[in-house]
């Protein structure tokens, strides 16, 4: 009704102006089917707003698209990482479980990418035993393997000489699947056997970013369990806990506008959330395993302190100031929580940590 008054009184401003009358009418209309859509969008939100504590109630798997944020993706073709400026990097797939196929990126060392020219998967597998560390990397929850600071990772570790392995977890990417927190482990555990049966005496490092770190802090314990342990664990902005203290938002939830219950549901010790969450630090209380911490000073999703407490964990356990090294990355860099890939000196840290557990 108002939107009709409103034009009525808009013509007749325009009727008065008998120059450029019709330039007036269509500026009318632009403004009116504007304030629709803003209507639109406000009665949307305020709908989205009330029925959010149900939908968790009814719903919990909800939770799950918004722990994992799998369902969001990068409009690129997975099966062709050269795409992507990775010209020595195949595309594959493995099968963790009955009816779970997973895509998997292998890159290998930089100064084999002209002989990578054309290879074929055989040739790849084979690589991964000529000596050069291996590096399998968990990424972190939303999108796939080809978003660009995994990328950035992948270019990185294959510049320094060594092999980087990439997957999408089950649900992720093109991987098939529903991801659950068990579903992940079993994922993990399976590359991590798949590399190991091919890189015969090359050392094998994971490398875990955000939710990924909770996944590699997970199969380190367990192949350590094993007798089967990895050589060296790299954990970039990684959390100790999912619960917050309050008044801070928590790491995977921040952007969804602080939605009232979706907070409240994420502060919950038994909920939904929680078990789709993996503990860090109950992990890294039982590793013996070298480890490295990246973070970055302005994680914004992972606050820093966080990095110091895991810090301060490992060093009681492993009792020893060689086997673990937390490197800080000034927040004047800007790198927030997935950039740190992008710093000259992070290759180095690498190198370092690849010359202290090397076998002599
Ligand atoms: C292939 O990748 C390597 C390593 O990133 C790069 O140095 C080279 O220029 C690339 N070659 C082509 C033809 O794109």
């Amino acid at each position: 009704m108002r939107r009709r008054v409103g034009e009525t009184a808009a013509s007749k401003r325009t009727e008065g102006k008998s120059v450029k009358r019709e330039t007036g009418e269509v500026q009318t209309k632009t403004r009116s089917s504007w304030w629709v859509w803003v209507k639109m969008g406000l009665i949307a939100l305020s709908t989205l707003y009330v029925a959010t504590p149900f939908i968790l109630q009814f719903f919990p798997s909800v939770i799950q698209y918004l722990v994992y944020k799998h369902a969001v993706t990068y409009f690129v073709d997975l099966r062709r990482p050269c795409d992507l400026g990775l010209n020595h990097t195949v595309n594959m797939y493995l099968t963790s479980e009955a009816g779970v196929t997973l895509g998997v990126w292998h890159t290998v060392p930089e100064q084999k990418w002209k002989e990578a020219q054309g290879k074929s998967l055989a040739w790849y597998e084979q690589s991964l035993g000529d000596g050069s560390p291996v590096f399998i990397y968990f990424h972190a929850n939303t999108g796939n393997r080809a978003a660009p600071h995994r990328l950035g990772v992948a270019n990185v570790l294959s510049a320094l000489g060594y092999h980087a392995v990439v997957m999408d977890y089950r649900g992720f990417g093109d991987s098939t699947g529903k991801p659950t927190k068990g579903g992940l482990i079993t994922d993990a555990l399976h590359l991590y056997h798949w590399v190991r049966a091919h890189s015969k005496d090359s050392l094998v490092i994971i490398w875990g970013h955000s939710l990924g770190t909770v996944v590699a802090t997970n199969i380190a314990v367990k192949l350590q369990e094993q007798r089967n342990p990895v050589d060296a664990v790299i954990l970039e902005g990684a959390f100790t806990n999912i619960k917050m203290p309050k008044g801070q938002s928590q790491p995977f939830t921040w952007y969804y506008w602080r939605f009232p219950y979706i907070q409240y549901y994420f502060s919950q010790d038994s909920t939904e959330a929680n078990i789709h969450i993996l503990l860090n630090g109950e992990n890294l209380k039982k590793m013996t395993t070298p480890l490295m911490i990246l973070h970055s000073k302005d994680d914004h999703m992972v606050p820093f302190r966080m990095a110091e407490e895991l810090y301060n964990t490992a060093k009681s356990v492993l009792k020893s100031e060689d086997k673990v090294r937390l490197v800080a990355f000034d927040g004047s860099h800007g790198y927030l929580h997935n950039g740190l890939y992008r710093d000259p000196s992070l290759p180095n840290y690498i190198r370092k940590l690849i010359n202290t557990i090397k076998p002599i």
